[in-house]
């Protein structure tokens, strides 16, 4: 069975260039490894602690629950709103840092990614990305990063996949992010 590594981004529109960058992180997954891009985070209501009782979570919530519990790593693929997360990204790490002490990140590797329009790639998001997972229960590879700056210019034309330079750096991410599932803590 692959090594398993759920992708989760942080913007909703159809033409995302972090969406195209987490395609062409499913095509690049080395032999032995499987990337899927969870879909459906644009329908998981915002976090609520009265909600979050049996019987009461709602379905979109529960499948990435379910999803985050089957995988082996993560792959947060992010842009930068306002200098910080987008609300839909953060609103899945919530999710999944509950119930406390037994979400799913549960000490799995994540590596955090990204594309954005300003100079630094979408820095600020990614650092803050990487801080609230890692107190969500992740096991964030902290020097693994990829901030990719210009995201509509430099994808306008070009699918992440087909920029050479870009190719090689989401291999490598996703290639150390794999050599992780199962390495000692
Ligand atoms: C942005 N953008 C942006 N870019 C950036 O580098 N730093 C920022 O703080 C922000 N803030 C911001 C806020 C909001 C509400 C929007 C809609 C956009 C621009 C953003 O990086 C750009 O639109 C990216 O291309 C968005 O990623 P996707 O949708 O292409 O994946």
């Amino acid at each position: 069975m692959p090594v398993r590594i759920l992708a989760l981004v942080g913007s909703l529109r159809a033409g995302s260039t972090n969406r195209r960058l987490a395609e062409a992180a499913v095509k690049v997954a080395p032999e032995g490894a499987e990337v899927t891009l969870f879909e459906g985070l644009g329908d998981i209501p915002f976090y609520n602690e009265d909600i979050d009782v049996e019987g009461g979570v709602p379905a979109a919530a529960a499948r990435l629950r379910e999803a985050a519990q089957a995988t082996d790593a993560f792959l947060l693929v992010s842009p930068e709103y306002n200098g910080t997360i987008p609300a839909v990204l953060k609103n899945a790490i919530d999710w999944l840092s509950r119930p406390y002490g037994a979400g799913a990140f549960g000490g799995k590797p994540v590596a955090v990614i990204g594309t954005s329009l300003g100079q630094y790639g979408g820095l600020w998001a990614q650092d803050e990305a990487r801080k609230s997972v890692g107190i969500a229960g992740g096991k964030v590879i902290e020097d693994l990063k990829l901030s990719i700056p210009g995201s509509a210019s430099r994808f306008a034309e070009t699918h992440p996949y087909d920029d050479a330079e870009v190719a090689a750096q989401l291999t490598d991410v996703v290639a150390r992010l794999h050599g992780n599932v199962g390495a000692a803590a």
